[in-house]
């Protein structure tokens, strides 16, 4: 990790090569040389939403002078983005525009726009360069970083992607500042979860920080979004491809895609459904070595950041779409949870009547013991 006097940089090193990250409040009004080089004379196709392009695109206007060409391409706001339909239309709107191989996609927008944007320069003529410009918090700590790329099938979330690391992730801050505060609060429950299974300090760092934190005061996000990037990097590195540890960065999703999953993507924010899929989770973790101060730091953490109500979900419906996560595997569903604060466990051997039972008990009072 280096830091120049306003950005703190990072690496991610992967099987296909190394992707600097660079987190900074103002990063994007002084691109770096390294940047700059990477969109140089090329053709340019930033996918972004309408609303973040009327709010931050002028930010672009740098990086835009420096391309051969360049095209904004919009797409719907939120998880209607990820369809397969808008990435033909984007695939197709590529080639009409004479995208090549050398063309650079540059993902502009929130998780679900650098995911689809991801995906799209991945499977275009078999995968071509892409930056991330991650414009939330919750894709600034954890969707642009790694190189997960998604669609999403109306049967499951994330059912169709590809792993393929963008050339550059650059997350500046101060893009923060606009975004409704749920938004914000959605995010940080990224940063909770990271901290409760990896790196127990951030908990504390974000308990101290909240109030500026939720005030999307910059100079006080920049350092928590970096100390979350670095502990996904860490994560990452070690198993790039999920074939095991990164599955630690499932806990609190595993009930939270469902809980998406059953409202239709429409009434809780990813983030929110990871809260409550973290308070799920912390059930499991009790009855396995997590102490019950850990559990409430972290549990009193969620509640301080801020989750709006749930509203009516079955049992059923949840144990069906749970059964359905991409995280199922053969032997049964990998659950995670911290088994002590800062160390996250994967455990495949919990069975279907303990699950039943601690979602029933979940569902009647999310916050209880
Ligand atoms: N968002 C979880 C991961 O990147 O593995």
């Amino acid at each position: 990790m280096t830091n120049s006097a306003s950005a703190i940089d990072l690496e991610l090193r992967h099987p296909a090569g190394s992707t600097p990250i660079r987190v900074g409040a103002g990063a994007l009004r002084e691109p770096s040389e390294e940047l700059l080089n990477a969109v140089d004379e090329r053709s340019v196709f930033a996918i972004t939403s309408p609303a973040v392009r009327g709010l931050h695109g002028t930010r672009l206007a740098e990086l835009e002078a420096r391309a051969a060409s360049w095209q904004a391409l919009e797409v719907p706001e939120g998880e209607r983005a990820k369809d397969l339909t808008v990435a033909e239309g984007l695939w197709r709107e590529l080639l009409r525009a004479g995208g090549k191989r050398d063309s650079l996609v540059l993902a502009f927008g929130g998780g679900t726009v650098g995911d689809l944007a991801g995906f799209v320069a991945g499977g275009f003529l078999r995968g071509i360069d892409y930056i991330q410009l991650p414009t939330t918090l919750l894709a600034q700590v954890d969707a642009a970083i790694g190189g997960k790329t998604a669609v999403n099938l109306p049967e499951a979330k994330n059912s169709v992607g590809l792993f393929h690391h963008p050339r550059a992730v650059l997350c500046d801050t101060e893009l923060l500042s606009t975004l409704d505060p749920a938004e914000l609060r959605s995010g940080l429950f990224e940063v909770v979860k990271i901290g409760a299974i990896y790196a127990p300090d951030l908990l504390s760092r974000v308990e101290e920080r909240l109030s500026s934190l939720l005030a999307a005061d910059a100079e006080a996000l920049a350092p928590i979004v970096a100390a979350a990037v670095q502990a996904k990097v860490e994560i990452v590195e070690a198993d790039p491809e999920e074939a095991d540890r990164r599955r630690l960065l499932n806990f609190g999703h595993t009930v939270g895609h469902a809980l998406e999953a059953v409202s239709d993507y429409r009434e809780l924010r990813h983030g929110e459904a990871v809260g409550y899929g973290m308070l799920f989770a912390l059930r499991l973790a009790r009855r396995r070595g997590l102490g019950a101060d850990g559990a409430d730091q972290v549990r009193e953490l969620i509640r301080r950041v801020g989750l709006p109500p749930l509203g009516e979900v079955s049992v059923a419906a949840l144990l069906q779409r749970t059964a359905r996560d991409k995280k199922a595997r053969q032997a049964g569903l990998a659950w995670v949870y911290p088994s002590a604060l800062g160390e996250g466990r994967i455990d495949s051997a919990i069975d279907l009547e303990e699950i039943e039972r601690t979602l029933r008990e979940f569902l009647a009072d999310p916050w209880s013991e």
